[in-house]
């Protein structure tokens, strides 16, 4: 009797690890607006019938566009030059402090879907063999069909369309391409930042290979002097002054991100590296 109970134990212990195995498994991308692909089951968005290949729509293993400084990872669509994009800089606000670049590095990932211009189809190397193409098949891309709700254009060539396209004036979007701290660090090596108002960031040690990579710890999240998935992600990139922290998209959002799923004890939402309630996400970098 006894035995039996703690082999029932046991069973019931073993099930709930297949579960979270299982879980653990199916979290991420797959869930997302972020999953392109026909395996798409979120309510309320958009994907092709032609592939279930999820990652393609970003990410390719072979024949990535290299032609941009700051490349994004083994980039699968074709990406527009910075110059394309009005920046922040231009609204000449009178409290920035920081210099701000021409969009690029992760931002322009981002923005080969979020400003509208071209296919979200648009795919360098489309899936299987033989389907490398530089140009992802031009504006209208590669003619896969979509289907779902309407947050692609209408005509359907696979265009974002309502809030998520930014298009390409980015003046009235939250500065990206800006150095960090109000124009980077007083002083020599890391923090104080120039301006107080800025949480100091955190940079690798010297030596490691995280050296010249700078995050901003969110309280309550992760360890600290760690870089977690929790993190306000900072993108290295060459500034008047030289290597610096720079502001991109993907500072605040983690683009593979699953919505509720539990991320180092916050969830995420609209793929937010922490949950903004309270607004954590503003106060991760601004002392306010
Ligand atoms: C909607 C676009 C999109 C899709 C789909 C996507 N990624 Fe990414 N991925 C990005 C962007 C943008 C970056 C760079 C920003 C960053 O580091 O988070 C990135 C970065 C990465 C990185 C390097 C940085 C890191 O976080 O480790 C890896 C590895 C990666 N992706 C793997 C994948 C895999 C595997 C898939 C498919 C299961 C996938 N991605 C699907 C957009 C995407
Ligand atoms: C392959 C095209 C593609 C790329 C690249 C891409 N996205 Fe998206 N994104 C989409 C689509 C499609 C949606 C769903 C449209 C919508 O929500 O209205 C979406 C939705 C979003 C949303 C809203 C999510 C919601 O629940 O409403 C955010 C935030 C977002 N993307 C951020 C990013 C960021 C940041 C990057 C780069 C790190 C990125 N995306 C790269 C296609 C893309
Ligand atoms: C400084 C932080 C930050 C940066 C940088 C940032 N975002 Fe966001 N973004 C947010 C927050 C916070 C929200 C959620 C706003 C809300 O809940 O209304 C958001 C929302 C969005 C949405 C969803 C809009 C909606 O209402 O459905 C999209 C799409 C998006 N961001 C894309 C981008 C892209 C593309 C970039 C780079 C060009 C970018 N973001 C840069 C913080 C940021
Ligand atoms: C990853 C760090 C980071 C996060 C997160 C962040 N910001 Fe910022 N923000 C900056 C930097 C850097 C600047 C540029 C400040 C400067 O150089 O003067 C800035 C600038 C601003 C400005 C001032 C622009 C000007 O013209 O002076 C406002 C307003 C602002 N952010 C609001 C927000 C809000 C609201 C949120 C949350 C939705 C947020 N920020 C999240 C880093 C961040």
């Amino acid at each position: 009797m006894r035995h039996k109970r703690v082999s029932a134990l046991m069973a019931a212990v073993l099930a709930g690890a297949t579960m979270v195995m299982a879980t653990g498994a199916l979290a991420g991308i797959a869930n997302t607006r972020h999953n392109l692909s026909n395996t798409n089951n979120v309510a309320d968005s958009n994907n092709v019938t032609d592939t279930a290949d999820v990652c393609v729509f970003c990410h390719t293993p072979h024949g990535a566009d290299i032609t941009q400084t700051d490349n994004p990872p083994l980039w699968n669509k074709r990406l527009l030059t910075g110059a394309t994009y009005q920046t922040y800089a231009q609204l000449n606000s009178a409290s920035i402090d920081g210099e701000i670049l021409a969009v690029g590095s992760i931002s322009l990932a981002c923005l080969s879907c979020h400003d509208g211009t071209q296919a979200m189809d648009n795919i360098i190397n489309a899936p299987g063999s033989g389907g490398l193409d530089a140009t992802g098949g031009g504006t209208n891309g590669r003619n896969f069909a979509w289907t779902g709700s309407p947050r692609v254009d209408a005509g359907g060539v696979g265009l974002l369309i309502g809030v998520a396209n930014l298009g390409v004036d980015l003046r009235n979007d939250h500065p990206i391409g800006i150095e960090y701290c109000g124009g980077g660090f007083s002083g020599a090596g890391v923090g104080p930042c120039r301006d107080e108002d800025f949480r100091a960031p955190t940079r690798g040690a010297a030596n490691s290979t995280l050296a010249n990579t700078f995050w901003v710890d969110t309280p309550g999240n992760g360890t600290a002097g760690t870089r977690d998935k929790t993190d306000m992600a900072l993108f290295t990139r060459t500034f008047t002054a030289g290597l610096g922290p720079s502001v991109e998209c993907a500072s605040c959002h983690d683009p593979h991100l699953e919505a509720g799923v539990s991320n180092g004890g916050a969830a995420g939402e609209t793929f937010l590296r922490v949950s903004n309630a309270g607004s954590a996400v503003c106060l991760a970098c601004h002392t306010k």
